[in-house]
């Protein structure tokens, strides 16, 4: 299996991302999404991504200017029939993916891998509502996805060993570092994440520590990089909230189900940095905790 042409389904933070990093590594990418505005969006964000690599003399001009050539857009999932690898990367919700592969399939050429960027759904239930199980795995980037080295990849129970290799080369001509994990709820890398986000949240919720004091703890004494509040913000508290329910109605236990404070922000809107408003205010010069 040779795989030359990538459809995207999603151009949200994650699929811009993962657009930008098959362009640059020589891949043509087919990008889709539901409307022009997120096309649009998604293109100026991957070029002011490129300019940046550039700028901090990662790549070349030239380089920038190729990758940016490679990239089409289109709000017809059916143009992305005639790609080699179509990954998924539209909202974590079951009925959108589902409805996703179902408008697809009979567009689909028979050879196509199709895979999902899904941060926990089950890729064996996934797979099993398409035509092509065995050709059918979890394809799990990292945000931001020009830095994050890691890609988890999960095999469904079907999934065949041609897929899984072919796969396995494309990571590797992205130039990132493969995981395999099984598949079972939010699979490895979220499965561990997720929860202590969610205890995060549980902290704030019983009035233990601030947005600030938390995130500050863990910053300086746990040494993570950025604090969990700040992380999920980033993650997006939709998403986070998704993964939680994953985890609680997969895993049936309770030690996972979401903090009603996480629920909380979630219908309000406040979903972190992409609707500027979530455990920190960003609609300002800095970041202002919102609790
Ligand atoms: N945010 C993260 O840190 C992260 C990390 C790894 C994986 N993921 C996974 O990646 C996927 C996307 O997450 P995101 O953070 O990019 O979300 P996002 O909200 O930034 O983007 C989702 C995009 O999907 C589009 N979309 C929705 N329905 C669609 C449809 N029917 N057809 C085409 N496009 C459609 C939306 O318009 C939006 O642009 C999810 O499955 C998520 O779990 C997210």
């Amino acid at each position: 299996m040779d795989i030359k042409t990538v459809g995207i389904v999603g151009a949200g933070q994650m699929g811009n991302g993962i657009a930008h990093v098959f362009a640059l590594a020589g891949f043509d990418v087919l990008l889709n999404d539901i409307t022009q505005g997120a096309l649009d969006n998604a293109v100026g964000l991957i070029d002011r991504n490129l300019e940046r690599q550039v700028a901090r003399g990662k790549i070349t001009e030239d380089e920038r200017k190729a990758a940016l050539g490679r990239i089409r857009t289109t709000l017809k999932l059916a143009d992305l029939g005639q790609t080699d690898l179509v990954i998924e990367a539209a909202t974590e919700r079951e009925t959108v993916k589902q409805a996703i592969f179902e408008d697809l399939l009979p567009h689909l050429k028979p050879t196509t891998i199709l895979t999902s960027n899904t941060s926990s759904i089950s890729i064996t239930r996934l797979a099993s509502r398409t035509d092509r199980p065995e050709k059918f795995m979890g394809f799990h980037f990292m945000n931001p996805v020009p830095v994050m080295q890691l890609v988890e990849l999960i095999r469904g129970i079907a999934t065949d060993d041609p897929t899984y290799k072919a796969l396995l080369k494309v990571v590797e001509k992205l130039g990132k570092t493969a995981a395999s994990a099984e598949d079972f709820p939010a699979f490895i890398v979220n499965r561990i994440l997720m929860p202590m986000i969610n205890e995060a949240v549980y902290t704030l919720y019983e009035g233990v520590g601030s947005v600030k004091s938390i995130d500050e703890s863990l910053k300086l004494g746990a040494n993570h990089p950025m604090g969990p509040l700040e992380l999920a913000d980033f993650i997006g508290l939709d998403t986070c909230l998704a993964i939680m329910n994953v985890l609680h109605d997969g895993l049936a236990d309770t030690k996972y189900r979401p903090c009603p404070l996480l629920t909380k922000y979630v219908e309000a809107g406040w979903l972190g940095r992409k609707t500027q408003r979530g455990f920190y205010d960003y609609r300002g010069e800095v970041p202002v905790p919102t609790r």
